[in-house]
């Protein structure tokens, strides 16, 4: 009908449209005849040649040649579930996103859980980030908070993307795929990048090997923004915190379980949830000022850093609780397309820069991926506040739209909507000197080591004692020895005793500083970090 949805269980009513029930039905063919006979196909006598003419089991055939889709480019394993999100209070001061309006309000949420670097098929439990998506199906439109299981990541500038990805994926050659990151191509890769640094001490330590989706935490890595309604804005990072706790699987644990149970998480998941045990997280947000921002000594638009708590606390603002598994894996977990572009209002971006490739990243692959234009459509994609729009035809469309007109501006009455002004979607007007067009970063990017050696001061002897282990693991398997002493180079930066450590497991001395430390796409007037000169 094109009604609105309301309310935290609309997006469920919606998938009621497309749900088939098909016990105790007759078969049909996908024109609705029913089949008379579908052991058997149609033949030249009993031992003869089949019958072009046999339409059942061509279409039959046919439709089964073409069931695969290509998979996600990266994140391609995953598991989903839907839910609600639950406000805990009225954050009107602070944005006019709908879904913080009010204290108790619920939005539905599809959530998928990934890994990064295997396939579709591969096992769950490898040494790897987890995505951790959340489709919040919200009055006002759909918004995605598509973040990962650790606060940060590898690169800081979306062009190095899919540079990043060919070094991690399987090599182009044999194509053999790595049960975790250690190959020569990742490391020679991450070396040659000092700002993966900060990240790499996550990927080596228990966080990178979670015990279950119910018990990581999760993080829109960027600095995001909030606006209110006299759009004022206040920056933001947004914080997953599940009600299990966060709990790691030990390496031997995870390794034996690869082989023994490579769905185990995704049972996990579907079990806990089909026994009424559901996964709930609480959201939490860091709310700071551009003033605050100017004081740090790191970029907030740097998405290799975070902001410490002690700097921001974390204020808890709702609830998200994950009661209800998909009917079918293809239609809604494969189907699903998230996209940081899908914001609404009362949310906005930062100049994050590898955020600002992001949003041209997922559409534009989801173009391949979903065949075509028209995949909002797909029922888990649609918005329960409805559709209207002049976009019209593309492959596989499905709304009819009534009405001879699809342009703007118009004379003629008939199908046509309106725009909605200040009640839409408005950008943040940011201020913006004028300046020169470049490229390259600013000079808060290039301290690669400071918050990477507060991550292991964090962590307790025996967390370090398994980033050490884990390091001197994935670097045994690299095959070039520069490589390997380039990632120890770089531990020196963090720690001795770390570094130390892991050229004692790979029998090597902690070389000498190098000057791969200054990537090449560092502005001219960017100085070096005081950390970079550790070695001089
Ligand atoms: C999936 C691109 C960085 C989280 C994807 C996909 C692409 C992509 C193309 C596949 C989407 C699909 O086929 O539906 C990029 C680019 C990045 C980037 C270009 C940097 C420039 C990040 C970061 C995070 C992240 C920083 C976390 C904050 C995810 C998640 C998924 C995903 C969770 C899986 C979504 C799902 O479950 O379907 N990314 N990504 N990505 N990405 Fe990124």
């Amino acid at each position: 009908s094109g009604r609105p949805l309301t309310g935290y269980n609309a997006q469920n009513e919606s998938l009621d449209r497309v749900r088939v029930d098909a016990s105790g039905q007759v078969l049909t063919t996908n024109q609705g005849v029913a089949v008379a006979d579908n052991q058997n196909s149609l033949r030249a006598s009993l031992r003869g040649p089949t019958l072009l003419e046999d339409f059942i089991l061509r279409e039959k055939i046919t439709h089964f040649d073409h069931e695969r889709i290509p998979e996600r480019v990266v994140h391609a394993r995953g598991s989903a579930a839907h839910g609600f999100f639950e406000c805990y209070q009225d954050l009107s001061d602070l944005t006019r996103a709908s879904i913080f309006s009010e204290p108790g309000k619920r939005t539905p949420v599809f959530v998928r859980f990934s890994t990064v670097a295997g396939e579709r098929g591969s096992a769950d439990t490898v040494r790897d980030v987890r995505g951790f998506a959340v489709k919040f199906y919200t009055d006002a439109g759909n918004w995605d908070l598509v973040g990962n299981n650790i606060p940060v990541f590898f690169i800081q500038d979306a062009m190095k993307f899919p540079d990043l990805v060919h070094a991690l994926k399987p090599e182009p050659h044999h194509a053999m795929p790595q049960a975790s990151s250690a190959h020569d191509t990742f490391w020679d890769f991450v070396s040659l990048m000092p700002e993966s640094t900060h990240m790499l001490m996550w990927i080596m330590s228990d966080r990178a090997i979670p015990r279950s989706y119910r018990m990581m935490q999760g993080f829109g890595v960027h600095t995001f923004r909030l606006v209110n309604a006299q759009q004022e804005s206040v920056f933001c990072k947004f914080h997953w915190s599940p009600l299990a706790g966060t709990h790691s699987l030990m390496w031997d644990e995870a390794v034996k379980i690869a082989g023994a149970d490579p769905d185990y998480h995704r049972r996990d998941l579907w079990e806990s949830i089909e026994a009424g045990i559901y996964p709930e997280y609480e959201l939490s947000l860091q709310i700071f000022t551009e003033e605050q921002a100017q004081q740090w000594s790191f970029d907030i638009l740097d998405p290799t850093k975070l902001v410490p708590e002690e700097l921001v606390p974390l204020r808890p603002v709702g609830r998200m609780v994950l009661n209800r598994n998909p009917d079918n894996f293809f239609a809604e977990t494969e189907q699903v397309a998230f996209c940081t572009a899908h914001i609404v209002p009362g949310i906005d971006f930062t100049n994050d820069p590898l955020l600002q490739g992001r949003i041209h990243s997922y559409v534009d692959t989801q173009l391949t991926r979903l065949g075509g234009p028209n995949f909002h459509e797909i029922p888990i994609n649609a918005p329960v506040s409805g559709v209207y729009n002049n976009q019209r035809d593309g492959m596989h469309r499905q709304a009819i739209p009534r009405g001879r007109v699809s342009y703007e501006p118009n004379s003629l009455a008939g199908g046509c909507p309106f725009q909605a002004g200040g009640a839409g979607f408005t950008s943040y007007p940011e201020h913006l000197a004028m300046a020169d067009k470049l490229r390259g970063k600013p000079e808060r990017f290039a301290d690669h080591f400071t918050q990477a050696r507060l991550f292991w001061q964090s962590q307790s002897q025996i967390e370090q004692h398994h980033i050490v282990s884990a390091y001197r693991f994935e670097l045994s398997r690299v095959q070039t020895q520069a490589v390997r002493e380039r990632v120890v180079s770089l531990l020196a930066n963090v720690s001795m005793d770390l570094a130390q450590g892991v050229a004692n497991g790979l029998g090597i001395r902690v070389p000498r500083a190098q000057q791969v430390v200054k990537p090449l796409e560092i502005a001219p007037e960017v100085s070096e970090s005081p950390a970079l000169s550790l070695f001089a």
